[in-house]
């Protein structure tokens, strides 16, 4: 068989295997890239025949996601993860040497088509980076510089990525603090079998009871989120699906990361538990891809459960309480973490958010009623349907009830995930992972990633909580050598990059503070500049479609009120200044017409 005749019935086999269904879309230009490294026209056009679109709209899906290569990379293919704190850890640094030593720059592919290396968004390996996702199979962590040497020499050798050193892949848990959910022994049925035996209506007042709120960022009551899709009307022939967001895309945090490789069971439970209360058949696992590595060991986790009785046809041998879940793996996408964004991806489309009402709750997966949990609520719900909401409630404080994983990472001697009660002050936490040990005081903690809260070090008294400083799981910790305009500038690069593109404020807006940014950072800034992006900062937050845009210029508000000098120490004039030499520009046009007199030069002109 030629190489064409093999990946015509390679593109075959996965489109029979997953039904040519649309809806699988993603799932299959995820397995075909797989195997072929690429997607090319001609792969998308037998793509697009078999699941019955035309080869413009895979195309237009495809496009989406940045995992999805459109053009041919590297047998290895290299991103370096480029959150703020891995670039602390020296991650711009060992990308150029590695680039030097291959003789490519990043985004290049090298001569002989052995390597390529780019960067992305932050990997969620930021307690052990730098860190490098390989084909967005497996993860290089704690890269250094004889390190990148020596995979340079690999690379160049065609060496298969089995045989690069073991521990080179090694991923860490770094558990530092355990409390409730993280010192639990793996669940298998108490919480399902409670559940089971309380009945459904009571189960939910136990969840309600708890005042357990969502751990994904917003903090919606899960509680009144399952009421409202259990009293949702199902269209015929359809169900209530449950669905747990493993998307982990905001800088900075690793705490599902983290769950799901110790507490998928208690994770997987706290979703069949939900399916209970809500009469619910089908659930999905929103798995990032950049957790690909996890995706076998998850399987292998379901399949036991199954084998258990705990999934599938007749769980706990209860008649007619049929679930089951499916892994659907994410392409690269920070804006599919959104929840109506992951349902169409979850649908095979590109991950547009989706114009609400109707709410997910309401019309979600394929027009069903659908809860959207983060992976820590469902691993909480599972705990409170085993040990009930009255002790879940005398955990934390009073609007912000029981335990939270923070990911800490940054500027401190003890990186990685952290479990406290709400209530804990930032202090305690920057005491516990060591902030502050290499002899630098802390400047500033960033809480809840990019579009969190930004705190100076007088705020440091401040409680975690709903109440005071709510947060999604992220603090990265910045000591008095960081320049925080830099770190501005660096979520707005990440904002810019990950905007939809779907409404205007967001796409021009996050595009036009990351030009601001790099314009004074590029000596050319001006208290013009300053007051554009005060303005910018408020278009944003009122005028955009979904919480992205919202959010993106949190960072920037926060530092222009906190760390004014950081910025005014770049507003070199009172007026305004192009962000380019005007005069140099002119040359052509003086060249031209011949002229070099004073009149044809700008500054000499005025
Ligand atoms: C841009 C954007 C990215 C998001 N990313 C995530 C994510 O990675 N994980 C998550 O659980 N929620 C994320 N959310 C929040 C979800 O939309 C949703 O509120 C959440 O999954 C609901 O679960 P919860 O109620 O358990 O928090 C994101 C929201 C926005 C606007
Ligand atoms: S706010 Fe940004 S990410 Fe959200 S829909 Fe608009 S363009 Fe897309």
């Amino acid at each position: 068989m030629t190489a064409t005749e093999i990946r015509v019935a390679t593109v075959e086999r996965v489109v029979q295997r997953r039904g040519g269904r649309r809806d699988a879309l993603v799932q299959i230009l995820r397995e075909v890239q797989e195997h072929t490294g690429w997607l090319p026209r001609d792969v998308l056009a037998q793509v697009a025949a078999g699941v019955g679109l035309t080869p413009a709209v895979v195309e237009g899906v495809a496009s989406f996601y940045r995992f999805f290569h459109l053009r041919e990379v590297g047998r290895h293919h290299l991103l370096f993860s480029d959150n703020v704190t891995d670039r602390m850890a020296g991650s711009r640094h060992l990308a150029r040497t590695l680039c030097r030593r291959l003789g490519i720059a990043p985004g290049q592919r090298t001569a002989d088509g052995l390597a390529s290396v780019d960067f992305t968004s932050c990997i969620g390996l930021g307690d052990q980076g730098p860190a490098v996702l390989v084909n967005q199979q497996r993860a290089l962590t704690r890269l250094d510089e004889p390190r990148v040497v020596q995979l340079a020499d690999l690379l160049r050798s065609g060496a298969p990525m089995h045989d690069w050193p073991a521990e080179w892949f090694a991923i860490d848990d770094q558990i530092r603090r355990a409390d409730v959910l993280l010192s639990a022994p793996p669940m298998s049925g108490e919480a399902l079998h409670a559940t089971l035996a309380r009945g459904a209506d009571a189960t939910l007042d136990e969840i309600a009871g708890s005042k357990l709120r969502g751990r994904g960022g917003a903090g919606f009551a899960t509680g009144q989120k399952w009421r409202l899709a259990r009293a949702a009307p199902v269209p015929e022939g359809g169900t209530r699906v449950v669905v747990c967001n493993a998307d982990e895309g905001e800088p900075g945090t690793f705490k599902d990361r983290v769950l799901l490789t110790r507490h998928a069971e208690a994770v997987f439970e706290g979703m069949t538990v939900a399916a209970r209360v809500l009469g619910a058949r089908q659930g999905f696992v929103y798995l990032r891809g950049e957790y690909r590595y996890l995706l076998d060991g998850l399987r292998e986790v379901l399949a036991r459960r199954r084998a258990a009785g705990l999934l599938g046809h007749g769980i706990a041998g209860v008649e007619g309480f049929d679930f089951d879940i499916d892994i659907h793996l994410g392409a690269g996408a920070y804006v599919c973490g959104e929840e109506s964004s992951l349902i169409e991806s979850l649908e095979g489309k590109r991950g547009t958010p989706r114009i609400r009402p109707p709410f997910p709750v309401e019309r979600g997966y394929l027009g069903q009623p659908t809860v959207v949990n983060n992976v820590e609520t469902f691993a909480a719900a599972a705990h409170i349907a085993a040990r009930g909401g009255t002790w879940w409630a005398g955990i934390g404080t009073a609007l912000s009830t029981g335990t939270k994983l923070h990911s800490i990472s940054g500027d401190c001697a003890r990186p990685g995930v952290y479990e406290y009660p709400f209530g804990v002050t930032v202090e305690e936490i920057l005491h516990d992972c060591g902030a502050g040990s290499a002899g630098r005081p802390v400047q500033a903690v960033q809480v809840g990633g990019p579009s969190g809260v930004c705190l100076a070090a007088h705020e440091m008294g401040r409680r975690i909580g709903f109440e005071d400083v709510p947060t999604a799981g992220a603090l990265m910790v910045f000591d008095s050598s960081r320049d925080m305009f830099e770190v501005a500038r660096c979520f707005a690069h990440f904002f810019a990059h990950e905007s939809c593109g779907f409404c205007t404020p967001c796409r021009v807006g996050t595009e036009l503070v990351r030009r601001r940014m790099d314009k004074l950072a590029e000596g050319h800034g001006s208290m013009f500049d300053a007051a554009t992006l005060e303005g910018l900062e408020s278009l944003l937050h009122g005028t955009t479609h979904c919480g992205l845009g919202a959010s993106a210029t949190n960072v920037l508000r926060d530092t222009l009120v906190r760390f004014r000098p950081a910025y005014e120490r770049r507003l070199l004039a009172a007026d305004f200044q192009p962000g380019f030499d005007l005069d140099a520009e002119l040359e052509a046009a003086r060249r031209v017409t011949g002229r070099d007199d004073p009149g044809a030069h700008l500054e000499r002109h005025g």
